[in-house]
This record gives structure tokens, C-alpha cells and sequence, in this order.
């Protein structure tokens, strides 16, 4: 038995002895319930009482043994595991990153954004009207009746006799004096139609932006010095403003408005057409017709609007000669802003 016994023992210390042997394989096939040190045990039986205590005691050794290098192999193999995961996982600060594409606004929503923070910034709040409006919020009740020839140059998308696809922003002035009485100091930007052609400088779908304002005492001087204010912050501190008598229905007296080239300063280059000036809006008195018709006495109170288009001066803002690289989506050309 006591040869048995150190068989055993040397055959499970050698396996062990293996770095990759597979310890829980070797702990059943020797110290298991029917594993061979346990059959040993099972025989003590059969010994003299003078040899059990001896072969229980060597027995006890074995087994003692035997644990002792099950608990270090697994400790080295543990150990092992660790090494090799810190080597297979090891994150190589040193390799280039992927590079993430971010979207980013478009230029005309960007520049949108940036006009309605500086009007945001002179007490203006934002109205929103539809963009498929009636034809009376459109032109009736900015006083333009029907057969008006100022319709012509608005000639718009109609989807039934009264009701079409909005021509320009000014009809959310009407909206907004219709539910508000003074003081009123809106801006309202959003698309508009017209049945326009396609080209460089024109899309049957454009962006506007409408500012209105309607209180005691507001002048053409208010109206000025608010444009220029304008004007300054987004083209620069150099920025003149420069009023054109013009004729608008809902305003009197209208006046179209210049900003001074802001890459030549009014020398003249190829952006102003050697003019020196670019215009950039329409603008005027709210027309007492317009106050009296959305319910506001213009015995009381008096108010300017004017209206400008985004794209113009998105393209100025960025030199951009072509309307149409604004609806294309090309992604070459968009990234540049
Ligand atoms: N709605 C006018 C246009 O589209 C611009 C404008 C707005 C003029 C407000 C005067 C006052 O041409």
C-alpha cells in the first residue's frame, strides 16, 4: 500500500508539474470522491491495526502534499492568465486615432442663426407663421388687393384660390398685430416660394427673415438706427448703411437698403460690382392701412418693418457667386464653412 501510495504521489506531483495542465482534471482523477488516493483510503480496512495508523498517516501526507501543489499551481496559472491578458489587451497610446466626421450646421442655417441672435440681442423675440399661408395673410391684409400689380413680382405656388405657398415673411407681421397689441418687437425667419427659375441668383424656395416693430412714438430714425446697429455687428465695425426710396404697399414710405461692401469699403470690387454697395433689404413705416386692417389704431401708435433675405447675405457673408451651391448638398462644398 505504502507503495501504492507514493505512485500516486509522484504521478499527481509530475502532472502538476505540467505549467498548462488542466489542474481540476488532475484533482478528480487523484483526490476525487472516486478518485485513486480515495480507493487507497477505502482498503485501510484490510490493514493490521498496527499499519493503519501508519498508512493513514502517510496517506494524510500525500493527500497534504498534493493539495499544497494544486493550491500553487493554481495560483502560478492565475498569475500566467494575468500576464498574458495585460500583454493581448495592452492599448498602444502611440497608434494614430480614428478620426470621427462631425456634421455641421449649413451655412444658411448658421448665418440664420447667427441674425437671430443679434436681434435676440436687441429685444427682438421670434414669431413663426405657416409657410402655406392664405392669400389674404399674404397680400390682402398687406394691403395689396387682388389684381395689385405688386402680385407680379410675387407670382407664387397657388394650392387653391386662397391659399398658397408664402411669397415672403411679411404676412406674419399681419399674423402677429392681428393677436398682439403694442408693444410689438418680432423677427420671424423661414422659407418662402416664388415661381421663379432656377439661376444663380434665384430659387423658387429662399429664405427670409421679417422684422416688425409697432409702439408710441417709433420713426424711420428708430428703423435706421436699429439697421445699422445690425448691420455693423454682422458685416463689421465699418459697415454703412445707405436708405433707397423704393415702393412697398404695406410700408410708407419704403426704402430699399444698401450695406457698404465689406470687402472693398465702397471702392468698388467684383462682390459689389463696382458698385461700393450691396443691398441687402427692404424696409419702411408699417402702412396705416396694414395697422388699421390687423386691428391696431395708427392714430396711436406707429412701427416700421423690413424684411432681408438670408441667402443674400449668407452669400455675401461668405463670397459665395452661385444661389444654387446652397441647395446642392454637395458635401465638398459645405465643409468649407
Ligand atoms: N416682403 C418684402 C419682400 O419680400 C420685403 C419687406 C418686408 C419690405 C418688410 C418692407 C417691409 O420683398
Amino acid at each position: 500500500m505504502k507503495e501504492t501510495l507514493n505512485k500516486i504521489k509522484a504521478e499527481a506531483l509530475s502532472a502538476l508539474d505540467d505549467a498548462s495542465c488542466n489542474i481540476e482534471e488532475i484533482r478528480i482523477k487523484y483526490l476525487g470522491k472516486k478518485g485513486e488516493l480515495t480507493s487507497v483510503l477505502r482498503m485501510m480496512g484490510q490493514l493490521s491495526a498496527e499499519e493503519r495508523p501508519v498508512m493513514g498517516q502517510l496517506a494524510n501526507e500525500v493527500r497534504a502534499q498534493i493539495e499544497e501543489k494544486i493550491a500553487s499551481m493554481q495560483e502560478l496559472q492565475k498569475q500566467k492568465k494575468l500576464e498574458e491578458a495585460l500583454v493581448n489587451e495592452k492599448i498602444d497610446v502611440t497608434i494614430p486615432g480614428k478620426k470621427r466626421t462631425t456634421g455641421k450646421l449649413h451655412p444658411l442655417n448658421k448665418v440664420q442663426r447667427e441674425m437671430e441672435d443679434i436681434f435676440i440681442g436687441m429685444g427682438f423675440s421670434i414669431a413663426e407663421g405657416p409657410e402655406v399661408e392664405y392669400d389674404y395673410y399674404n397680400f390682402q391684409a398687406l394691403n395689396i388687393p387682388e389684381n395689385h400689380p405688386a402680385r407680379d413680382t410675387q407670382d407664387t405656388f397657388y394650392i387653391t384660390d386662397n391659399i398658397l405657398l408664402r411669397s415672403q415673411t411679411s404676412p406674419v407681421q399681419a399674423r402677429v398685430m392681428e393677436k398682439q397689441q403694442p408693444p410689438i418687437r418680432i423677427i420671424s425667419p423661414g422659407r418662402v416660394y416664388r415661381s421663379d427659375e432656377v439661376d444663380g441668383s434665384h430659387s423658387p424656395l429662399f429664405h427670409q427673415l421679417e422684422g416688425l416693430v409697432v409702439d408710441k412714438g417709433i420713426t424711420m430714425g428708430d428703423l435706421r438706427g436699429m439697421l445699422e446697429t445690425f448691420a455693423k455687428t454682422m458685416f463689421g465695425e465699418k459697415t454703412q448703411i445707405r436708405f433707397r426710396p423704393h415702393h412697398f404697399p404695406f410700408t410708407e414710405p419704403s426704402a430699399e437698403v444698401d450695406v457698404s461692401c465689406f470687402v472693398c469699403g465702397g471702392k468698388g470690387c467684383r462682390l459689389c460690382k463696382g458698385e461700393g454697395w450691396i443691398e441687402i433689404l427692404g424696409a419702411g413705416m408699417v402702412h396705416p392701412n396694414v395697422l388699421r386692417t390687423c386691428g391696431i389704431d395708427p392714430e396711436v401708435y406707429s412701427g416700421f418693418a423690413f424684411g432681408m433675405g438670408i441667402e443674400r447675405i449668407t452669400m455675401c457673408q461668405y463670397g459665395i457667386d452661385d444661389m444654387r451651391l446652397l441647395y446642392e448638398n454637395n458635401v465638398k462644398f459645405l465643409e468649407q464653412f
